[in-house]
């Protein structure tokens, strides 16, 4: 059964006249989206191991260069031709490029003109680490070795003697569609990341990693909407007989589709084009690792501040009163809503920059955004990859963003120079081409004079992968029928009615549950009644032989496990043979349109906000996407097992470097329920994109739907929106540093070993632990409680020391309540809560400092304007305390009368972890503070003069 995205599978099955609560328009039939039928390689039993049968290459040639060493490698016997046409001459060139950055090349050199039928990643679309001011060989914490023949390299890092990489005793295959090289591994490896996957742990052992950018829904362990070819590797060795944790990284910079096969004594790359472009991060810890990679790409673009409030979003919202009914909902119940958002519902006929003149008239819709506006409340509508094509024969039809974007010329081609014409959600559809000369400029423009109508604050990108629910260039002459519904059933159509609900509905709900099976079975035997389930078996389609220099990329020989359809990369996506104005096909680019989309969005809102930062939520991603833009987890589903696995995705999107994260709260597909969403509004709180979203014609979720759910959001966003200092510095440092905000327990306490797998619990920056309820029907909840030998927890709602000694513990969690700690040694930063980021600015600071067992803590806040995208005032304080003390110490660029507005007073500081109540607390030394002392939380509450500020400057408290 072919895998969809999850709107597409919950519909599985045909498509009827499904018009009758669409539109009266054609139904395009399934099949447009069927494919070939497509063994993966992997999975092939008689597929030839290119290892047994490949020569490998010589290496020959070897010169110094300033920064490492240039060879060239030659095939070293007869070529093997297994899944391509071998390569004879091979160009190896490595660079010790900083002390703890290494490069290693192997691309091909000396071909023939017309024969380069390869493509190694342009360095304009995805940057590559530069070798700015090479260090060399000595100067690096690398060693590069090498064995000439059969060529082999390995890659030491000096400082631990440790070997990180090592293709030593197997052959290199580089062909023009497939190159494979293998690396051994250690039995103390510890892999993460190599996404974008959703997988069953969050460590890597003996797994497969396909990436392929794919609208697929969230399908454990498939390939889906991102490429992010990076891993973090994390060992542990006994030093002195005590266990130390090292780091390193390597960042494969191929984009073709590829499987990686880890498993336990190895890695096997195999990719379908491209070049071996390798660099290793010597860390050696993994937070080190992280932001050196991390600082490569693309350091995080900083947010702009009620980004971090909590948005309120669905496919559904069929006009403006129900938007606005929303809106009025989160405040009559008082709950914080920072931002409501539009899915397609908004568009005329899901055309990009329309509204729907019936449900969304423009001028009254106009109106109803500034009133949000007045309110400090913000709007982020969807705009979708693909265009809708004008269809010609329709003279009242009028699409004029389409009409500027053919004039200019800025689509996907078809390999004959016409456009390529895919089907998304409006019907026929063509494509930006982000090589196109004229694209920047058409997509500027339909952003500016959108945004006059329809005055958003940022912008959703969707289906950039880039998605199409048919194969090839199927609107190729028949644009004539446009609009044409897509070839599956919406949400909600009949015959795609959603029954399904969260594990365990059937114990909290069971005449609703029962209920809900009964309707879901009658739908699914009336489906099956209308169109049998096929029974014949598609046989396996047969990939051609090579042939000698010409690539077959349609159907390339090797297949890589692609989940999508029946693996045919053709299926539910632009098809590869599309072209581009720069010459390239989107086999050669293809998980690399949704970062250029990215990009290119990024320019756009710079120039519809002149001066404020964009904000982008984008679907499909790649390296250095989150220099621009934030991501979302895509269509998970209603369940708590999606609930579990969001943690796992917000830590491989950290390590990835895309650091501002949430997922669908309470779960897009399927039906959520009380205790779920109860339980998801908690965890999310804790993201640092916090959105509710929920899929066409399911249940409504937002967080008033449901009195105890409600309650829950409440005390959660209350901790949230108390903490929106410590996120917006934490996210300042991820802008600066390339450091993550959302941290697995291991990259904090590298040194213990048993936290390899830990993903059911997280670290928010350095000083907090969440430690959530993920199961349904529990009451409490097991954490690990891990240690330095200097840690205290202390509980965040007690103030109270609590478990700190590197063990398991079993803490309460009833329904409604999320456990959270705090990390002795660390100082937070807070501000007093309010329903939106607007008015919690305006609220009283506080300081929480939570001591270690030494009696100390450190930390830091930034204050800046909330949005310039170039900073010119700006405050920065640090905090330093000590048993009996903590000091402020301000630094500020630019002009802080600025920023008076934001400077509002400290009122309190909480110290954790007092052991006697002190005599009398002091500012600077002389003036008497009140405060009280909670001698059973051993928590001392400072309360500030309403004069103490923020400043430049030192200030000192002592008690
Ligand atoms: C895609 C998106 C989802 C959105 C839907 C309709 O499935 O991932 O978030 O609601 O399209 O636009």
């Amino acid at each position: 059964m072919k895998a969809q995205s999850i709107s597409a599978a919950l519909l599985a099955g045909v498509a009827t006249c499904a018009a009758e609560s669409f539109r009266a328009i054609p139904t395009l039939s399934p099949s447009v989206d069927n494919g070939e039928n497509i063994l993966p390689t992997i999975m092939n039993s008689s597929a030839i191991d290119p290892q047994t049968v490949c020569p490998g290459y010589k290496l020959m040639h070897m010169r110094q260069t300033k920064s490492g060493v240039d060879a060239r490698l030659y095939l070293a016997g007869k070529a093997c031709n297994i899944y391509g046409s071998d390569i004879d001459q091979l160009q190896l060139r490595v660079q010790y490029q900083t002390r703890d950055r290494l490069s290693v090349q192997i691309y091909p050199a000396n071909i023939p003109d017309g024969q380069e039928s390869w493509y190694k990643v342009d360095d304009d679309q995805i940057a590559r680490p530069l070798d700015r001011m090479p260090v060399g060989p000595t100067g690096s914490d690398w060693e590069f070795s090498y064995v000439e023949n059969p060529f082999s390299f390995t890659i030491k890092r000096k400082s631990t003697g440790d070997i990180v990489f090592s293709t030593k005793d197997t052959k290199l295959v580089f062909e023009n569609q497939f190159v494979e090289w293998k690396t051994s591994l250690p039995s103390n490896s510890n892999i993460y990341g190599l996404g974008d996957i959703i997988s069953a742990n969050f460590e890597l052992k003996n797994t497969n990693r396909t990436i392929y950018a794919a609208d697929i829904g969230d399908a454990p362990e498939a390939n889906l909407y991102g490429a992010h070819p990076f891993y973090l590797d994390h060992r542990y060795v006994k030093v002195n007989g005590a266990t130390k944790g090292y780091a390193h990284g390597v960042y494969s910079r191929n984009f073709h589709g590829q499987d990686i096969l880890v498993r336990e004594g190895g890695i096997t790359w195999r990719t379908i084009g491209g070049s071996i472009d390798l660099f290793f991060f010597s860390g050696p810890t993994p937070a080190k690792v992280t932001q050196s990679y991390v600082s490569e790409i693309g350091k995080p673009a900083m947010q702009q501040y009620w980004t971090f409030g909590f948005h309120q979003c669905r496919w559904g919202y069929a006009n403006i009163s129900e938007l606005d009914n929303v809106v009025k909902s989160y405040q009559r119940f008082e709950i914080p809503m920072e931002t409501i958002w539009s899915d397609i519902d908004y568009m005329d006929q899901y055309r990009d920059f329309t509204v729907d003149e019936n449900t969304y008239p423009q001028v009254e819709f106009k109106a109803w955004l500034d009133d949000l506006h007045k309110e400090h409340l913000h709007y982020i509508p969807i705009v979708d990859a693909a265009i809708y094509i004008t269809n010609p024969s329709n003279s009242s039809e009028s699409y004029p963003t389409y009409d500027r974007g053919h004039e200019l010329d800025v689509f996907m081609k078809n390999p004959d120079g016409s456009e390529y014409i895919g089907a998304v959600w409006p019907g026929y559809t063509v494509f930006p081409d982000w090589s196109a000369p004229n694209v920047q400029k058409w997509w500027d423009e339909e952003y500016i004079s959108w945004h006059k109508e329809v005055p958003f604050d940022g912008i959703w990108l969707d289906m950039n992968e880039v998605s199409s629910f048919c194969v090839g260039s199927c609107g190729s002459g028949k644009i004539n029928m446009n609009p044409v519904h897509p070839p599956f059933k919406l949400p909600g159509e009949k015959g795609s009615v959603i029954y399904s609900y969260p594990e365990g509905f059937n114990l909290t709900n069971s005449t609703e549950a029962a209920a809900a099976a009964a309707a879901s079975k009658a739908q699914d035997d009336a489906n099956n009644a209308q169109n049998p389930p096929s029974t014949v078996t598609t046989p396996y389609y047969q990939i051609p032989a090579v042939t000698p220099n010409v690539r077959n990329i349609n159907h390339p020989p090797y297949a890589i496990n692609h989940a999508q359809g029946n693996h045919d990369l053709a299926v539910h996506a632009v098809s590869p043979n599309a072209t581009h104005h720069d010459g390239t096909s989107d086999y050669d680019v293809h998980s690399l349109w949704g970062a250029l989309e990215i990009r290119a969005s990024f320019e756009t809102l710079l120039k519809v906000f002149p001066g404020k930062r964009p904000f982008l939520l984008a679907r499909s991603t790649g390296p250095g996407s989150g220099k621009y833009a934030a991501h979302w987890g895509g269509d998970n589903g209603s369940t708590f097992y999606y609930m579990r696995k969001s943690i796992q995705q917000a830590l491989n999107f950290g390590l990835f470097g895309i650091p501002f994260f949430g997922v669908d709260t309470c779960g897009f597909g399927g039906n959520s329920d009380l205790e779920l969403c109860s339980r998801w509004m908690q965890l999310s709180a804790f993201f640092t994109f916090y959105r509710n979203h929920n899929i066409l014609s399911a249940n409504s979720q937002e967080a008033y739907v449901w009195a105890d759910v409600a309650t829950a959001a409440k005390t959660a966003m209350s901790i949230r929106y108390s903490l929106l200092p410590y996120f917006y510095t934490l996210m300042y440092h991820a802008h600066k540093t390339g450091s993550t905000v959302l941290r697995a327990l291991s990259w904090e306490f590298p040194d213990d070993e048993n936290l390899i797998n830990t993903d059911s619990q997280f670290m928010v920056g350095p000083g907090l632990m969440v430690v959530p309820a993920l199961d349904q029907g529990v009451t409490n909840v097991t954490g690990y409680f891990p240690t330095d030998g200097n840690t205290v927890w202390y509980d965040w709602y007690t103030g109270a020391a609590t478990f700190s000694d590197g063990k398991n513990h079993t803490v309460d969690a009833p329904l409604g309540h999320i456990p959270v700690f705090i990390r002795g040694g660390y100082v937070l930063p807070l501000q007093k809560p309010a329903l939106t980021t607007y008015q919690a600015r305006k609220n009283p600071f506080e300081v929480i400092v939570a001591l270690d067992k030494s009696g100390k803590a450190t930390g830091n806040v930034y204050i800046d304007d909330g949005e310039s995208h170039n900073v010119k005032d700006a405050l920065f304080v640090a905090f330093r305390a000590t048993k009996n003390s903590v000091w402020f110490n301000g630094v500020s660029i630019g002009n802080l009368d600025k920023l008076k507005s934001y400077l509002t007073n400290v009122a309190s500081v909480y110290v954790l972890g007092v052991e006697t109540k002190p005599s009398a607390v002091k500012l600077s030394g002389s003036q008497n503070c009140d405060f009280e002392y909670d001698t059973q939380h051993k928590k001392l509450t400072i309360k500030l003069p309403s004069s103490f500020v923020y400043s430049k400057g030192q200030k000192e408290i002592t008690w």
